[in-house]
């Protein structure tokens, strides 16, 4: 194999910018050529592609977002979409593709693959929604990115004796919410795992509050994923005014929103970018497409992208009773 692409797609992620550097850099050592692909599908549609082969990424790699950008493509989802793609890879002779996003990115790769073009995934997603894999590139900075912001809200909160409602990302997983819940040390964690109705009843939640008041603690912390009620519009904001309205409490919602995804990757997420990015490398270099690449206790693995999209989702049980026992206790 001599000429690769590579592209980022989807919501961008803190460490792809490393992934990438990490695997021009491994594509260097064998000689091959490496083109990055503009706006992730979008620009394989329309042919904007760079030539990164002699590019120096090393001022670059530490950044976050993507310099290559990126895009969510609704023409991916069309035939005529994916026939252009594949038609744009061929004509400029790329031999194997790197995509770095979430399921939809993968999704992309998949139908890629399946028309004859060796296609790796990288996993790179703040979310941390993907089965298949422990980490996803971008979780870990984007909870550590969270848990500063609501060190400060909750420092803002304890002089007032206030009570906290805050929203962190996480559509269909809740495990930013639960990591930086038990981070914060939050009374309460909601997740879209969870069902809002039977376990969120919003009576329970405000004797829950009236009671740490009644024990003498006047601020307390609500983490909810924005996952939580998806469907509904400003959702810490009705979850605030829902408890201010039973409690009498004094309460603020803040929605932690984009800046958890900017921001320069942390040493954990900058680790796996670059060995997920060397592997990806590798993998194209040995003949091997259809494959994502993941890290499972603490190893680099790799597997086929049909069989990584149909694990169902994955929730850590586990840690969310422990996060419920601690909050309780
Ligand atoms: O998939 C990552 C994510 O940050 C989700 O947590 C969030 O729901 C979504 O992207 C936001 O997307 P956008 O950047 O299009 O607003």
């Amino acid at each position: 194999m001599k000429k690769i692409g590579i592209l980022t797609s989807g919501g961008d992620a803190p460490g792809m910018n490393a992934a990438i550097w990490a695997a021009v850099k491994r594509a260097r050592s064998y000689d091959m050529t490496v083109l990055g692909v503009q706006d992730g599908y979008r620009g394989l549609l329309e042919r904007r592609v760079e030539d990164l082969t002699n590019r120096d990424l090393s001022d670059i790699m530490h950044r976050g977002g993507t310099f290559l950008g990126t895009a969510r493509c609704l023409e991916m989802l069309t035939e005529e979409g994916r026939s252009r793609a594949v038609h744009n890879i061929h004509d400029y002779g790329i031999e194997g593709l790197i995509v770095i996003g979430g399921d939809g990115s993968f999704r992309g790769a998949e139908i890629l693959s399946e028309r004859g073009v060796p296609t790796v995934g990288l996993p790179g997603t703040i979310d941390n929604d993907l089965a298949y894999t422990d980490y996803s590139i971008g979780f870990d900075t984007a909870c550590n990115t969270a848990i500063g912001e609501i060190m400060k809200i909750k420092d803002t909160m304890t002089s007032h004796d206030r009570v906290a409602v805050i929203e962190v990302m996480g559509r269909h997983c809740g495990d930013i919410a639960l990591t930086v819940s038990l981070a914060v040390a939050a009374d309460y964690v909601l997740l879209p795992e969870v069902s809002y109705e039977t376990e969120y009843d919003i009576d329970n939640l405000s004797h829950f509050l009236l009671n740490i008041k009644k024990q003498g603690r006047d601020s307390s912390l609500i983490i909810m994923a924005e996952g939580v009620n998806w469907n509904e519009k400003n959702r810490a904001e009705i979850l605030m005014n829902r408890l201010t309205e039973r409690t009498g409490l004094d309460i603020r919602a803040t929605v932690l929103g984009h800046t958890q995804r900017g921001g320069p990757p942390s040493a954990f997420d900058s680790r796996i970018a670059i060995l997920m990015g060397v592997r990806a490398v590798e993998l194209l270099k040995e003949g091997m497409g259809n494959r994502v690449v993941g890290i499972i206790e603490n190893r680099i693995v790799d597997i086929n992208i049909k069989q990584a999209l149909d694990m169902p989702p994955r929730f850590n049980e586990e840690l969310y009773g422990m996060a419920r026992m601690l909050s309780l206790s």
